[in-house]
């Protein structure tokens, strides 16, 4: 039977590399150097109302790196026992998610834009969406 030991102490912020001239700024993440993962998926949440909230789920496998590309917005995770929140306002810290973490993502702020880089494609079965399922997942390794 496999027991998780997902911590989110073990997840944490990655400080990007800025490349900056008068003309802007440039960050560049490659897998593998700057997250210890390769990158086989991105995508990014746009136009998030006010007083939404997104996530609400863990990964069983997933590692991920949130980056809050544009504005700000709040990240709050939780292991079964332990929470810990991150405010995300910059585009050049990245927090990286390991697999086994429920997370939840609130107070987007007016145009925020929440570009995720991930571990592998999108597959449904590699979500935990309800928080008793999750429980059981990381307590006993399986749905039950
Ligand atoms: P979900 O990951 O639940 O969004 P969030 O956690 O941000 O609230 O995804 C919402 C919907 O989008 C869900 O039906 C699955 C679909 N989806 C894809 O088809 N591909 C993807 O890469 C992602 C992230 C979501």
């Amino acid at each position: 039977m496999i027991t998780l030991h997902a911590n989110v102490n073990d997840c944490r912020l990655i400080d990007l590399p800025k490349i900056q001239n008068r003309a802007g700024n440039i960050t560049p993440v490659q897998g593998m150097e700057d997250v210890p993962f390769e990158i086989k998926r991105i995508y990014y949440l746009y136009d998030t109302p006010g007083g939404e909230s997104r996530g609400g789920h863990a990964h069983k496998n997933l590692h991920q790196l949130i980056v809050a590309a544009s504005g700000s917005f709040e990240v709050t995770l939780n292991d079964g026992k332990e929470s810990k929140k991150f405010y995300l306002n910059h585009p050049y810290y990245g927090l990286l998610i390991v697999p086994g973490i429920w997370r939840e993502l609130q107070n987007f702020s007016s145009g925020s834009i929440c570009l995720v880089l991930a571990s592998d494609k999108y597959y449904e079965d590699d979500y935990l969406r309800h928080y008793k399922d999750y429980l059981n997942f990381i307590r006993n390794g399986k749905l039950n």
